[in-house]
């Protein structure tokens, strides 16, 4: 007990140290990953004790806040309520139409998905406006898809500077002043653009890429909707509907294939899509691999697969032990650019809670050109068959 105090003293002197040091460095370049202080666990001067509800700048440390922005802690109550702190001891709450923000050095051009965690305090219909100046997004929090009270979402911007502001602003102004969104685990992470691969014209059809996710965070990330392919957390997807879909990690949901995967939630609500490159009036063949994420999600589950004019409703029947099936839908190419798009046919819950969304994986989505112009080459290999026993071979 004695030895742990110790230690974690000599911890915060050491990020205190660190802070300083970094708040001296002219901004340097961000690395993926957590914001300083991001997870609002340094301390701020005089301790988190005796931290009121700050108004100004470098109350919270490496952050400058604009408005009643409160830092709170891990079981404090409010109105006999407990307030959801994310994750760790502390997290920050915004008060009607005030914000924080850091200063991060990014690179000009490139893509950033901006990844946090996110509550609401009161019923009302809370959201956050997220930005990077000039581009914003307003989060609306008013659905909760998981039970713990707090989602883990994420955005993605452009940046135009390479000196940029990674705004977090409540807009909202309600009579109850301690009513806010709680934010915290603010992280950001450049975004590839993954290279086609052979035999697909699917750009991140494995869903490898996408924005931040934290080792230990169990929640996945909230993709919300994002209409913009230019500016996806999820390079070449697109969600189309105004519910979120659920970007998952093997560390802790059963994936198909890789280390990512999209779970659908909501039903129609919830919409993924892509325009992908084809050639008029070829068949083709969208497959991909449908599963389930191991997250106690009450069956049946269903997707169902949209390829150009053709729709398949597919259901979620694996063989003995297998987490997962292929499915496929065949179509033939109307136009250079075809729409492969995927929702859930269902509104699952979780067995357990009966809260929690949930709903059926995908990955591994492929569209090529389909086998049946491979009869071609079956006889190219009947006719040199032919050949050699023409020969007496
Ligand atoms: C969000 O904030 C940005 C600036 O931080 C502002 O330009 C934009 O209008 C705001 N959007 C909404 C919907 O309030
Ligand atoms: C997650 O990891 C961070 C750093 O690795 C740690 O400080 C934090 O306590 C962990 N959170 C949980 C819930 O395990
Ligand atoms: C299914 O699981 C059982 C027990 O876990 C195992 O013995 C069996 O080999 C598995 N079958 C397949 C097809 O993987
Ligand atoms: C699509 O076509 C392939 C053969 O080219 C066939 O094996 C498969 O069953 C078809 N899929 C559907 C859903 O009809």
């Amino acid at each position: 007990m004695g030895m742990k105090m110790v230690w974690s003293s000599t911890r915060w002197k050491w990020v205190a140290v660190c802070t300083l040091v970094m708040a001296h460095q002219i901004a340097a370049q961000v690395e993926d990953g957590l914001l300083i202080n991001g997870d609002f666990e340094t301390p701020p001067p005089g301790g988190f004790s005796n931290f009121g509800v700050s108004d100004g700048p470098a109350s919270i440390p490496s952050w400058k806040t604009n408005g009643a922005v409160e830092i709170i802690s891990s079981g404090e109550k409010q109105g006999g309520m407990i307030l959801i702190v994310p994750e760790g001891e502390h997290a920050v709450r915004l008060g009607n139409d005030a914000e924080i923000s850091q200063e991060v050095k990014l690179e000009k051009g490139s893509i950033y998905s901006v990844t946090f965690s996110a509550a609401r305090t009161c019923a009302q219909l809370e959201s956050l406006n997220v930005s990077v100046p000039p581009a914003s997004q307003t989060i609306d929090l008013q659905t909760l898809y998981s039970v713990q009270g707090w989602d883990t979402y994420a955005w993605a911007v452009q940046v135009e500077e390479d000196d940029v502001r990674v705004v977090f602003r409540n807009p909202g102004m309600e009579d109850d002043p301690t009513c806010g969104p709680i934010i915290d685990d603010i992280a950001v992470k450049k975004l590839f653009v993954p290279e086609k691969v052979k035999d697909n014209a699917v750009l991140n059809g494995d869903f490898e890429e996408g924005p931040w996710m934290f080792r230990n965070a169990s929640l996945g990330v909230l993709l919300p909707t994002n209409l913009d392919e230019e500016t996806s957390s999820l390079p070449g997807w697109i969600v189309e509907s105004n519910r979120a879909v659920r970007y998952i990690d093997s560390n802790h949901f059963t994936v198909p294939e890789g280390k990512r995967a999209i779970e659908l939630l909501s039903g129609k609500e919830g919409i993924i899509s892509q325009m992908v490159e084809t050639k008029p009036k070829k068949p083709y063949r969208l497959s991909f691999s449908l599963g389930h994420a191991n997250d106690k999600c009450k069956q049946p589950l269903a997707v169902m697969a949209f390829a150009g004019d053709q729709a398949e409703n597919i259901h979620y029947t694996p063989n003995s032990n297998a987490t997962f099936q292929t499915a496929d839908v065949n179509f033939t190419a109307k136009a250079e650019r075809t729409r492969v798009a995927f929702y859930s046919v269902y509104y699952n819950t979780r067995s357990d809670d009966m809260t929690s969304l949930c709903g059926p994986v995908i990955d591994d989505v492929r569209v090529a050109i389909s086998r049946s112009s491979k009869t071609k080459l079956g006889s190219i290999v009947l006719m040199l068959a032919l050949a050699f026993s023409l020969f007496g071979m």
